[in-house]
C-alpha cells in the first residue's frame, strides 16, 4: 500500500492524481476565498481585499476546486479576470487564472489544480485556446504552466504597478483531432505524443495506444492534508 508521504513524492515524478472537481462558488467558499493570504513575494495574488459577492456573480466566471470531500482546496476563473491592465489581448483564447488554498501551495499539487481547471473549462465553454497571465517573477507557475503545454507569447509591464507579466497560450484540440491522433499512435504501433501529430501542438502528455494515458494513477488524501495544515 502507498503511504502519504510516497504518495507525495510520486506527485513530484509522475503527476499523481489527487480528488479535485471544479463546483459552483457557494456562500461559504467565497468567505473563505477572502480570509486566504499568500506569504510574500505570492501576497500580489491576496483576493482579500475582493467582495464575496463577486466570486457568486456567474458573469465574473469563478469556480471553487474542491477535494472529494467538498473541501475548498482552491479556485478557478474564466474570461476577464484573469487578464492584467497593459496586456496585448484579444478574443482567440480564454483567459483563465485561479490559485490554490495557500497552505496547499509548494506541495506538487498546482499541476493538477490546472488541469483539473483546464478539463471543465475545455466542457464548459470550448475554446480554441486557453491564456494564461503570470507575472514573470512566478517563477513556481511559470514552471506548472508550462508542463501544461502553455507557451510565451508576450511580455509586458503592468499599466497599474509596472510589475512585469508573461501571458502564455495553449491552443486547444478538437476532441475529433485528438481520437483521430491517438489511433494513428496505434497503427505506428507504438507510443505517439498524440498531440504534437495535429497541428504541432503539444500538450505535455503521451498518450498510449488504445488513448491510455501514460502514467501512475493514484490518490492523495487532499482532505487528510487540510486538516494537517
Ligand atoms: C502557482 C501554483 C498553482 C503552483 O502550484 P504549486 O503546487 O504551489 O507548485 P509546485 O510545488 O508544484 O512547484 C512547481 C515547480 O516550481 C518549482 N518551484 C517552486 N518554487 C520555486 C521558486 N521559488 N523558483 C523556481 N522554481 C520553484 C518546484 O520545484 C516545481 O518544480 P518541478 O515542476 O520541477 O517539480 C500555486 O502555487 C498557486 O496557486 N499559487 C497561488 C498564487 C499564484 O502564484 N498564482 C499564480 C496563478 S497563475
Amino acid at each position: 500500500m502507498t503511504t502519504y508521504p510516497q504518495a507525495l513524492r510520486n506527485a513530484k515524478i509522475v503527476g499523481v492524481t489527487a480528488e479535485m472537481r471544479v463546483v459552483a462558488v457557494t456562500p461559504e467558499y467565497a468567505a473563505d476565498l477572502v480570509t486566504w493570504h499568500y506569504p510574500a513575494p505570492y501576497d500580489c495574488y491576496d483576493v482579500s481585499d475582493v467582495d464575496p459577492e463577486f466570486f457568486l456573480d456567474p458573469r465574473n466566471g469563478f469556480f471553487a476546486l474542491v477535494s472529494g470531500s467538498d473541501e475548498l482546496i482552491g479556485f478557478r476563473s474564466f474570461g476577464a479576470d484573469g487578464r492584467v491592465p497593459g496586456g496585448d489581448y484579444d478574443d482567440s483564447a480564454l483567459d483563465t487564472g485561479g490559485g490554490l488554498r495557500p497552505s496547499l501551495t509548494g506541495q506538487g499539487l498546482g499541476r493538477q489544480a490546472i488541469a483539473t481547471g483546464l478539463d471543465f473549462g475545455r466542457r464548459r465553454f470550448a475554446p480554441r485556446a486557453f491564456r494564461v497571465t503570470v507575472a514573470s517573477f512566478n517563477s513556481r507557475a511559470l514552471r506548472v504552466v508550462t508542463s501544461l503545454g502553455f507557451r510565451p507569447v508576450s511580455s509586458f509591464a503592468a499599466t497599474t504597478d509596472g510589475r512585469r507579466f508573461e501571458i502564455l497560450v495553449r491552443p486547444e484540440v478538437a476532441p475529433g483531432a485528438c481520437s483521430i491522433a491517438v489511433r494513428a499512435g496505434a497503427d505506428a504501433g507504438r507510443d505517439v505524443p498524440a498531440l504534437r501529430l495535429f497541428r504541432g501542438q503539444a500538450h505535455g502528455q503521451r498518450r498510449r495506444a488504445g488513448g491510455l494515458v501514460r502514467g501512475v494513477r493514484a490518490t492523495i488524501p487532499v482532505a487528510a492534508r487540510l486538516a494537517a495544515a
